[in-house]
C-alpha cells in the first residue's frame, strides 16, 4: 500500500497511546488529555496499530512518540505517520521540524531529516520536557526545515 493511501485519525486515546510508547520504550510522562489534541494514530481508537505527536511551539515544532507496533512495522505506516504529523505542524504555521531519537535516525534520514548538535536547539524547543528531562543525553537530535503551508485556502 502507497503511504498516501493509509489512513491516519487525530487525538488517539491516551491509554492506547501509552501502551504503544511503554512497548516501544518511550517516554509517557508527560501525557495528558490535551496534549493528545496534537496526535495522531492509526489502526482503530481500540486497537491502535502506530502513534505519533506533535508539540507545536510557534515556527518550531517537535515531533515525538513515534512507534508502530512490533507485529505492524515495514508496512508504511511510520512514513504515513511522519507525514501526518509534518502535515499537521505545518497548517498550524511551524516551518522547522525537531526530534530526538535513540533507534531510529536513518528512518528519519530517509524522511528529510538531519544530524544537528543539541546546543542549536531553539530555547522553545530545549524547554520542552522532552528534550529538558524525559529522553536521554545520549538521544540524536534531528533538523527538518519544511516551506510554509499555504494557509489561505
Ligand atoms: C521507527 C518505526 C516507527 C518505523 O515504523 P514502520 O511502520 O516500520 O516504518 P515504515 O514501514 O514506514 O518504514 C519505512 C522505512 O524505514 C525503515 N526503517 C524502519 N524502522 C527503522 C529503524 N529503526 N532504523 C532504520 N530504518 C528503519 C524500513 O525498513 C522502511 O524502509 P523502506 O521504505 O526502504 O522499506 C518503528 O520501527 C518503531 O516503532 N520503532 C520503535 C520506536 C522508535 O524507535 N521510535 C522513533 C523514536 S521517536
Amino acid at each position: 500500500m502507497s503511504v498516501a493511501a493509509i489512513t491516519t485519525f487525530a487525538r488517539p486515546p491516551l491509554a492506547q497511546v501509552e501502551r504503544l510508547l511503554n512497548d516501544a520504550g518511550l517516554p509517557t510522562a508527560d501525557l495528558t488529555s490535551a496534549r493528545l489534541e496534537d496526535f495522531f494514530g492509526i489502526g482503530s481508537p481500540n486497537a491502535l496499530a502506530g502513534v505519533v505527536g506533535v508539540e507545536l511551539l510557534g515556527s518550531a515544532a517537535l515531533v515525538r512518540s513515534l512507534a508502530v507496533a512490533p507485529d505492524q512495522r515495514s508496512h508504511g505506516f511510520g512514513k504515513a505517520l511522519v507525514n501526518a504529523a509534518e502535515r499537521h505542524a505545518r497548517s498550524k504555521g511551524a516551518t522547522d521540524l525537531y526530534l530526538l531519537t535513540n533507534s531510529a535516525e536513518q528512518f528519519f534520514e530517509g524522511l528529510g531529516y538531519k544530524r544537528a548538535e543539541r546546543t542549536t536547539a531553539p530555547e522553545a524547543i530545549r524547554r520542552t520536557r522532552e528534550f529538558a528531562a524525559l529522553c536521554p543525553a545520549s538521544a540524536v537530535f534531528m533538523i527538518k526545515h519544511c516551506a510554509p503551508a499555504d494557509r489561505s485556502a
